[in-house]
């Protein structure tokens, strides 16, 4: 049985994903006031996403410095593999800063989990989480993020930054994915 993937259905907009990092944008202006923020994103998925809400974040007169760290886990499969590997560190130093780490999805919630605790131990002196999608029934580590995009339910999504084997990425919106094999069942 061979696997088929294809695109399936637009679940966000371009626009509605703008909208809603807006909305983002505004509640974490408020929560952090004056304080400055050590923006961190998780390579490679959340390229996109940190663009945008740093962009809309500079419309709230916000303006953090920014950073990025490369964890993978799911390697070239369609599911996390459970195990995390860090490829990059960060350039600059956490030690005292408050940190917002960026992700696109929070799936089984090791990969934020693992960056929180590198954070944490490298002396961060707090880390919240903004997340563009979050799969909450599929998570294995007990993490919630502070910052939520939109909600899903268990589906593969491409798009806006999110890839199957690399491909998809440059996708204005989310697009879920479906998997049948040759017989034609899901
Ligand atoms: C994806 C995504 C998150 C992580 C979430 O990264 O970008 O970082 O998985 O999964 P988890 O909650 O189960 O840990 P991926 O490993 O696909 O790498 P990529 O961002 O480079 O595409």
């Amino acid at each position: 049985m061979s696997a088929m993937p294809h695109l399936d259905q637009e679940l966000f907009s371009a626009k509605e994903i703008r909208a809603r990092i807006n909305a983002l944008a505004e509640d974490i202006a408020r929560d952090y006031g004056t304080d400055e923020i050590l923006a961190i994103s998780i390579l490679k998925g959340s390229f996109v996403f940190t663009a945008d809400l740093i962009r809309a974040l500079a419309g709230h007169q916000v303006h953090p410095l920014v950073d990025f760290m490369t964890l993978s886990s799911y390697g070239s499969r369609s599911t996390s593999s459970g195990t995390v590997t860090l490829h990059h560190e960060l350039s600059l130093p956490v030690d005292g800063h408050r940190v917002l780490l960026i992700d696109d999805i929070l799936d089984t919630g090791l990969t934020l989990q693992t960056a929180c605790q590198l954070l944490t131990r490298q002396g961060a002196r707090d880390v919240r989480t903004c997340v563009l999608l979050d799969k909450p029934s599929r998570r294995v580590a007990p993490i919630t993020a502070n910052y939520t995009g939109f909600q899903i339910e268990n589906v593969f999504v491409v798009g806006y930054g999110l890839d199957y084997n690399n491909r998809y990425r440059h996708l204005p919106g989310l697009v879920s994915m479906k998997f049948e094999d040759s017989s034609g069942a899901p």
